[in-house]
């Protein structure tokens, strides 16, 4: 999601743009800028319904690519929506795509693979780079604290190794893998590769070559100048992240945890194994999102780990422009293609 994408979707399509503007400052309520009660028993109630979109699965309809969901794991509700290339349907079996696994945005606590906003990017992103996609559903927070989302994205990639699911089997190359995400999903990406990345041997044939990490969501108790400039920002205003750490965070630790903060303790021991797996890192950001100086820092922690990593950052812009402008979706594209 992207806070900023969960705003700009409930500004844009329940035309209550202005109200929320007006509340984001510091001392706004993050419950009623997102519309969303914490119950007494620890469930959130979302009030603004996301909109959706159905797979699309019928090869006669013009989509530029074809959709469906897939059970992951029935007693969790995880499930994934698949993404293939509609003019790669009838390719022969010899000509086989490169897979990426994606993960959406949210903060952690809204959003799902079906909504319109991240399913209209995955269309987009299997059609210009001609990739099959799987868009993971994960449990979310606060009903379901990290690590479930990455262990649910950890899990997903065991799925897709056993899966004989067609669209997997006939038209993935499975030795050219690459996880993806968004936000909060960019956080998940690079969790869930940690994890991966210690267990390399039991998800083969899967081979994970890279992450690509879209505005990831990042923190820290020590406030960034980044995020001190930009702290009432319109899109993603201190007080909405600080309450989507509260809510996904295990109960009892702060943001200097490793979920969020990936520098504690010089950062993560699996990043030596991302490096002599010879993974490559791309970091996507831009100087309008409060975020971007936790995602420099994320770079350059990968560089001090001699991780091959690039890091795309542009002027101005906001948190959730490279889902929601395609001129900025068509940036992540050109990289992946340079991946593969
Ligand atoms: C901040 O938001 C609160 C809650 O909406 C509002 O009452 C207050 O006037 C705003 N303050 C500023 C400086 O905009
Ligand atoms: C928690 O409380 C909410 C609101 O009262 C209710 O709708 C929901 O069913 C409850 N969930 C559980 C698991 O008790
Ligand atoms: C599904 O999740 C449950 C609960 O975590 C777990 O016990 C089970 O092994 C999982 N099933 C599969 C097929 O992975
Ligand atoms: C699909 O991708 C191709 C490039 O591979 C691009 O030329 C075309 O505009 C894309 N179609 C849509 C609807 O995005
Ligand atoms: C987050 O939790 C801390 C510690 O419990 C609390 O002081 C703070 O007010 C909370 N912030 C939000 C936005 O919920």
């Amino acid at each position: 999601m992207s806070l900023h994408s969960v705003l700009t979707t409930l500004l844009s399509l329940y035309l209550i743009h202005a109200s929320i503007v007006e509340l984001a400052n510091s001392s706004m309520d993050p419950y009623k800028a997102l519309n969303i009660i914490l119950n007494p028993n620890g469930t959130l109630t979302r009030l603004n319904p996301i909109p959706q979109s159905p797979p699309s699965p019928d090869p006669t309809l013009p989509t530029p690519a074809l959709s469906k969901d897939l059970t992951i794991n029935q007693s969790k509700h995880t499930w994934a929506r698949i993404y293939l290339p509609h003019n790669a349907l009838h390719n022969s079996p010899n000509s086989k795509l490169p897979l990426i696994v994606f993960y959406h945005g949210g903060g952690f606590i809204l959003y799902s693979a079906a909504s319109t906003y991240f399913h209209d990017f995955c269309v987009s992103l299997a059609n210009n780079t001609r990739s099959v996609v799987v868009s993971v559903e994960y449990r979310l927070a606060p009903e379901h604290r990290l690590p479930a989302a990455f262990e649910d994205s950890v899990e997903a990639l065991h799925w897709i190794k056993t899966s004989n699911d067609p669209w997997l089997t006939r038209h993935v190359d499975y030795s050219r893998c690459y996880l993806m995400g968004e936000s909060a999903g960019g956080n998940i990406a690079y969790n869930a590769g940690l994890r991966a990345a210690a267990e390399v041997h039991q998800i083969k044939p899967l081979q994970i070559r890279g992450l690509v990490l879209i505005q990831p969501f990042f923190g820290g108790t020590k406030r960034t100048p980044s995020e001190l400039r930009l702290a009432e920002d319109k899109t993603l205003p201190l007080p909405i992240t600080d309450l989507m750490w509260n809510l996904s965070l295990p109960v009892g630790v702060d943001r200097d945890y490793e979920y969020s903060n990936p520098t504690v303790k010089g950062g993560a021991k699996a990043l030596d194994q991302i490096r002599l797996l010879g993974w490559r890192c791309a970091v996507f950001g831009v100087e309008g999102d409060p975020l971007v100086d936790r995602e420099r820092e994320l770079v350059k922690l990968l560089e001090h780990k001699s991780v091959h990593v690039v890091g795309q950052f542009y002027e101005g812009g906001r948190h959730g422009i490279f889902i929601g402008d395609p001129s900025m979706s068509q940036k992540v594209f050109d990289l992946v293609k340079s991946f593969h």
